[in-house]
């Protein structure tokens, strides 16, 4: 099926664009008043809507925007309850600290999968009508190996992208014998989680795993096969971005904390640095200075981390505006690491652009320009999707 969108007032491609089109600094590779052709689940042709190819049904986007599907590298979606009243307190001056993570593992050992499955495929709806069409997900509120395997299990149904976060605290019947649980976590809960899982992460951070502890687990990850990625930086400076860079990691998550060190290394390697703009503003941290990375060479992408604790939101649009608001990005960056930057930061090449041969994963906007994503904050913009190929909202 040929499916022609005509008539786009401004298309985001995050592609070079061509040679008589004047690309400036525009990280986003903008074209006025063009089209794109979907052919099955894979985009066909992009250009000028004057020379559009036929097809078999087109639509009009009557001047709005279009911008690739978002690509949410950092979730963690598989969990029971949620943690509404530890939200509260903390807007009342109660500081955050990653032990509240144990009360969710206590929900989430009680649900059935059924359960579990009801709600993830209800934030993965949410996530789609907001316009984003891959996801990362994170198991991490198992802890055991028996509810670790169905987490993974679980989230391998409706994602490629599935990570094993078995080390994300230590639980409680560890308390003081956190070796031990490294041990575990990186002999029998590996080899139960190895099989459905794509990543390996750890929470490297005061009150979570140290640094020997994170390096333990990260390299028992690659032994079996799995990429690593890390959480760091998030309540405090660590050598957590050392580590990962030292490692090789695809994306190192939070880093609220940076050191001019981090940055440093950060810049001069591979590993991308995923912002995650719902964290800070609901655990009242800093906002981290993304004009100062960007302007140091660092590649950078922004997540929801939709989770029960730090941040539960499951609304790109909502991070892209935090982001520009508050860590001084351009919006154009903001989309650009929305979509493009995820898929760096999942090591994925068929996603996050527009462009011939990609993945058709599309989203039509309501708005002549992308800018309103930021610009009209908590206003539904999207107007439709496509995930590879198929019209979806
Ligand atoms: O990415 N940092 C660790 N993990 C999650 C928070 C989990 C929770 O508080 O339940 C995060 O922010
Ligand atoms: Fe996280």
């Amino acid at each position: 099926m040929r499916i022609l969108i005509t008539n786009i007032g401004e298309l985001t491609t995050n592609a070079p664009v061509p040679e008589h089109v004047e690309a400036g600094d525009d990280p986003c590779g903008t074209l006025h008043d063009a089209a794109v052709l979907i052919d099955g689940d894979r985009i066909a042709w992009v250009g000028p809507a004057a020379d559009a190819p036929d097809a078999e049904e087109t639509i009009d986007a009557e001047g709005r925007a279009v911008i690739p599907g978002f690509v949410d590298s950092h979730s963690h979606l598989v969990f029971g309850g949620d943690r509404a009243a530890e939200f509260e307190a903390r807007m009342q001056g109660q500081k955050y600290a990653a032990g509240g993570i144990r009360s969710t593992v206590a929900a989430t050992r009680a649900a059935t999968d059924d359960e579990l499955r009801i709600r993830l495929r209800g934030f993965l709806d949410e996530m789609l009508a907001q316009g984003t069409t891959t996801v990362e997900i994170k198991s991490g509120y198992g802890l055991d190996v028996a509810t670790e395997e169905r987490l993974v299990r679980l989230a391998a149904e409706v994602t490629p992208e599935v990570t094993f976060l078995g080390a994300h605290v230590v639980p409680a019947e560890y308390a003081d014998r956190g070796d031990d649980y490294v041990a575990l976590v990186t002999g029998e809960m590996l080899d139960a989680c190895a099989p459905h899982a794509k990543w390996i992460d750890v929470f490297c951070e005061t009150g979570a795993f140290t640094v020997p502890q994170s390096r333990r687990v990260l390299e028992a990850g690659i032994a079996r096969g799995l990429q690593p990625r890390v959480h760091a930086s998030q309540l405090g400076p660590g050598e957590g971005v050392q580590l990962a860079v030292e490692l090789g990691a695809a994306s190192i998550d939070h880093g609220t904390y940076l050191t001019e060190d981090d940055v440093t290394a950060l810049a001069g390697s591979e590993t991308v640095l995923t912002l995650l703009p719902g964290v800070e503003f609901s655990t009242r941290q800093p906002y981290p200075d993304a004009r100062r990375l960007i302007d140091a060479g660092v590649t950078v992408a922004i997540a929801c981390d939709t989770n029960p604790g730090s941040s539960f939101t499951s609304s790109m649009p909502f991070c892209i505006a935090v982001a520009v608001r508050d860590m001084r990005m351009t919006v154009a960056e903001a989309i650009h690491a929305a979509t493009a930057g995820g898929a760096a930061a999942l090591r994925r090449t068929d996603i996050g652009r527009i462009a011939p041969g990609l993945r058709a994963d599309l989203v039509l906007l309501k708005s002549p320009s992308r800018v309103h994503l930021a610009y009209r904050p908590g206003v539904p913009l999207v107007d439709a999707v496509w995930k590879d190929g198929v019209r979806a909202v």
